[in-house]
Order: C-alpha cells, then structure tokens, then sequence
C-alpha cells in the first residue's frame, strides 16, 4: 500500500484511474471502517482510503486533541484489506492555508438532530469530504449508515454540485452484544461498555412500539419518543434525542404522510458518562 500526504503526488498516482473507489475516515480503523473498504472494493479499482483528523468539524469543546490517532495500527488493517492507496494529509497538505471557502448544508437538514447539538459540524464535514473528493476523484465513495445524517448530507451535496461520484451506503457493524462499533467506545469505561448496548435495545423497543400502533400518527410518535427519553435518563444516560423522523429527509413527519406509508427512521444521540453515542435504526 502507497502512503500519500502530498495531493499533488495522490493525483500522480491516480492519473488514468476512473474506477476508483474511496473511503474517507479520520482513523482510528475498528471493523466497521474494514467492511466499507470491502464494500468499496467491490464497486470500484483501486480502493483508496483517507485518514485526517478533520479539526473543521470538531466544536470548540469536542474532543479534536484526544481523538484517538493510531496511524500504525491501522496502516496494518488497511493493507491487510488490500487498499491501494492510504491518503493521510498533515493538516498543512489539506489546509495550507486558512479554509475560508465552506460547504455550508442547508439549515433544514445541517442544522436538525446532529446539527443542533454540534453546531457546524456538518459545515466541517461536507467541506472536507468534498475537499477529499476533489484530491482523489473517485467513482463511488462509501460512507456507513452509522452516521445516517452524515451520510444523506453528502448524497446531496453530491447530487447538487453534480459531483461524478456515486454515494454508496454500508450497512452498521455491531459488537456482539449490538453496541455499533465507533471509535469514540474507546472511551467508555468497563462499566460504561457494560450499559452501551442499552441504546441499540432501546431503538429496537421503539421500533416495535411504532410497528405495534393501532394507527400511526404524530401524538402516538412524540408520545413514544419522550417515554424513550425518559427510559434513558432513568438509566444514567444524558440523551440528546431519541426522534422518529421520515427516512426520505429526516423532517419531523405528518398524519397525512404517515397514512400514506411514509418510511420511518429512529436516530438517537446520548451521552453515557462522558462519551457521546450515535445509533439508528430504520423502520
Ligand atoms: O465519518 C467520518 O469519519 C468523518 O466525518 C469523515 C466523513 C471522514 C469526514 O471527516
């Protein structure tokens, strides 16, 4: 596997290769990032990963200088996988100068959920990804349903700049114990990773208290939203929300396009301890 820093010599690399497949990360590889390289393999030649601790998407009092940096390690995974090319830029390659020009979401999508607890965050994100895009050129690019809103954002931002990559999604890769694999559950203590579980257990509940309504409708959805809230916070944890949203924009949904079979979305985000924890789960 090649290790690239300079965009420059990645575009020299990649000359004459329109296949490409590409899986931007910020490190820190667990098996969940290993399943989008196999995914990314099997939609396009060569595979090329990115590693960059992307300090444009971290708030001011997120953890951008703790984020776990584990190069070697992953340098390991990544070519046991058989990627081609890893791009891990210094800041100074990606941001040799100050990034004034942004990708700014619109407020609708960039600014709910996710959003509203970190603000800017998607700015951050959808910047660098296309910043990523532009170095690398890939064909298809691969991003998990893990970070569900992350990834509808970048559909769009790929869709409205008619960028000539197609978005792939990944299903989540979950422990054993259906904890979705993160970087950040390195930070959770014995006990906490005990407790983790207990929001996928929790999604699942209210996927089947929506299934189980007699008639969906809003009431009966918010209704079952804070009670999940309040499951929570009973156990210790500190959620951010637990909201049920319609999968096509994840907008709050309507009696009128719940009768009509609008496809639903739970999204959850909580904190245990100290650690900040993001699942989904589609109905
Ligand atoms: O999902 C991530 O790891 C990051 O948000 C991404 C897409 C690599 C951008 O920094």
């Amino acid at each position: 596997m090649k290790i690239i820093s300079d965009i420059q010599e990645l575009r020299d690399h990649l000359r004459g290769q329109n296949r490409a497949s590409f899986v931007p990360t910020m490190g820190n590889l667990h098996e969940g990032h290993l399943s989008l390289m196999r995914l990314a393999r099997q939609h396009g030649d060569p595979v090329v990963a990115s590693i960059f601790v992307n300090r444009l998407q971290f708030g001011p009092n997120e953890d951008f200088d703790s984020y776990p940096r584990t190069m070697q390690a992953d340098i390991d995974k990544l070519e046991k996988e058989g990627v081609y090319i890893l791009f891990a830029p210094t800041e100074r390659d990606l941001y040799p100068q100050p990034q004034e020009y942004r990708v700014d979401p619109p407020q609708q999508l960039g600014d709910i959920l996710e959003g509203e607890f970190r603000p800017g965050f998607f700015k951050g994100v959808c910047t660098v990804v296309l910043k990523l895009f532009s170095c690398v050129q890939p064909k298809v690019a691969v991003f998990g349903k893990k970070d569900y809103q992350q990834l509808m954002i970048i559909r769009q931002m790929a869709k409205q700049f008619a960028l000539p990559v197609d978005i792939i999604p990944a299903e989540t890769i979950r422990a054993e114990d259906g904890l979705a694999l993160s970087s950040r559950n390195g930070y959770l203590s014995t006990a906490e990773r005990a407790e983790a579980p207990a929001l996928q257990r929790l999604l699942n509940e209210v996927r089947s208290q929506v299934l189980n309504l007699n008639e969906r409708n809003v009431e009966a959805l918010t209704t079952i939203e804070k009670n999940a809230v309040a499951q929570l916070a009973k156990r210790g944890w500190s959620p951010d929300y637990i909201a049920i949203r319609q999968q096509s924009d994840l907008a709050p949904t309507s009696n009128e396009n719940l009768q009509a079979g609008e496809p639903l979305v739970i999204l959850t985000a909580a904190k245990l301890g100290k650690t900040r924890l993001i699942d989904n789960l589609e109905i």
